[in-house]
């Protein structure tokens, strides 16, 4: 029997919008389940198992460790591991009392937004990017701004668009490195040049670095270096291969640590214990011999897509040099990219996803892929996607 809806829900929640992947990876698990065959590159997550020796110190934990509550702020000898990361890969000091352990990025993300936002503060971000980062924001009663970037910028903001966007409400920018849905990295310079711009009007610049790691060309620099007035978040998510083991961290500056401890003793209480015994050994040599050559895999594949989704028709202005996502404007090859999205996914049984995703600026026109399987069925992809677009 339906009961009867006499609950309200709160009106921000009219402006939180689902995740159009996520009902495009429903889509094509049901047609799975009908028994068709579906090449997934929808989805935002490495197709690769978590690290054996990650699995092996969460065993190990599970046997031997009491699994009660850890501190909000993290295990401390995460904390000091996370900060002994940053000196062996970037060179860069960073004290482990600014390290804070999340349940992924996403828990950096709402902590280091909850510090900052007052009901009516802007945030600046780009358009388009990772769609919750717009929803965080609301939650906050905050306005999130999007600021178009096309390929001129690498798809990023600059601080000459910082500058043309910024007003006495604002109170900060959030860049990501390499980016979602983009794939595409800001040059270290144009990242000090919006540092400059952001905090000489008194404001803060977020990083979010969850995609280090899993770049394809110059060694990258973290933001760390820039000053520590910023605030870095990265994750095990992604180039660890942990999305499920939910876990993450936020670097941040010295004077706001406290304010975020009771933020996190409020929502959280602690990240899960054993996730962080996991943690602990990402950072071993074997585990990270294995990412390495788990990288060399995701950039062959995006070798090989890249310019076979060109000569298919996809517009592809700026090499994606990071992440696993080519993002690809289809204006060429269709009217509108969400009914492409359907149709290809429904005739082709090729899953991707649709621009409209990450934003309003041309979603319409754009479409991503993600290279989070093999080759071969990256290969088996491209096929079906040529004979589609021959039937038209
Ligand atoms: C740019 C970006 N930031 C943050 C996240 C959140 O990831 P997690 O919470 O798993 O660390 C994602 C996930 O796709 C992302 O693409």
């Amino acid at each position: 029997m339906n009961m009867p809806n006499n609950f309200r829900l709160a009106s921000r929640m009219g402006e939180i919008a689902p995740f159009h992947v996520l009902e495009i990876l429903d889509r094509a698990r049901r047609l799975e389940a009908e028994g068709r065959s579906i090449i997934h590159m929808e989805i935002g997550e490495p197709d690769f198992e978590t690290p054996p020796p990650v699995l092996a110190a969460a065993q190990r934990a599970l046997a031997e460790r009491s699994m009660h509550y850890a501190p909000a702020l993290g295990l401390p000898e995460l904390r000091e591991a996370i900060a002994g990361f940053y000196r062996s890969r970037y060179g860069v000091r960073v004290d482990p009392s600014r390290v804070v352990v999340t349940s992924g990025s996403s828990g950096a993300l709402l902590l280091a937004l909850g510090v900052l936002i007052d009901p009516g503060s802007r945030l600046l971000l780009a358009d388009p990017g990772y769609p919750a980062n717009r929803h965080f924001v609301r939650v906050l009663e905050g306005v999130p701004v999007g600021i178009p970037v096309d390929e001129q910028s690498r798809y990023q903001l600059s601080a000459t668009s910082i500058a043309a966007h910024w007003d006495e409400r604002t109170v900060g920018a959030l860049i990501a490195t390499p980016s979602n849905p983009t794939g595409t990295l800001i040059s270290h310079e144009a990242l000090e040049a919006i540092h400059a711009q952001v905090t000489s009007r008194g404001g803060t610049l977020l990083v979010d670095e969850i995609y280090h790691g899993l770049t394809y060309g110059a060694q990258v620099r973290t933001a760390l270096e820039i000053g520590d007035d910023v605030l870095v978040v990265n994750s095990f998510s992604k180039y660890f291969n942990m999305t499920g083991w939910r876990i993450g961290w936020l670097v941040a500056p010295p004077g706001m640590v406290e304010a975020i401890e009771r933020l996190a003793q409020n929502l959280f209480l602690s990240v899960s214990t054993p996730a962080q015994y996991a943690a602990l050994a990402a950072f071993s040599d074997d585990t990270l011999d294995l990412l390495e050559a788990r990288r060399r895999i995701m950039r062959e594949r995006r070798d090989y897509l890249v310019p076979e989704l060109r000569r298919l028709g996809f517009d592809i202005p700026v090499e994606p040099e990071g992440a696993f996502y080519v993002y690809a404007n289809c204006s060429a090859l269709c009217a509108d990219s969400f009914e492409f999205c359907s149709r290809l996914l429904d005739e082709a049984g090729v899953a991707i996803t649709p621009g409209v995703d990450f934003g309003h600026h041309r979603g319409r026109e754009h479409v991503r892929f993600a290279y989070t399987t093999s080759v071969e069925r990256l290969r088996e992809a491209v096929g079906r996607i040529e004979a589609f677009l021959r039937l038209g």
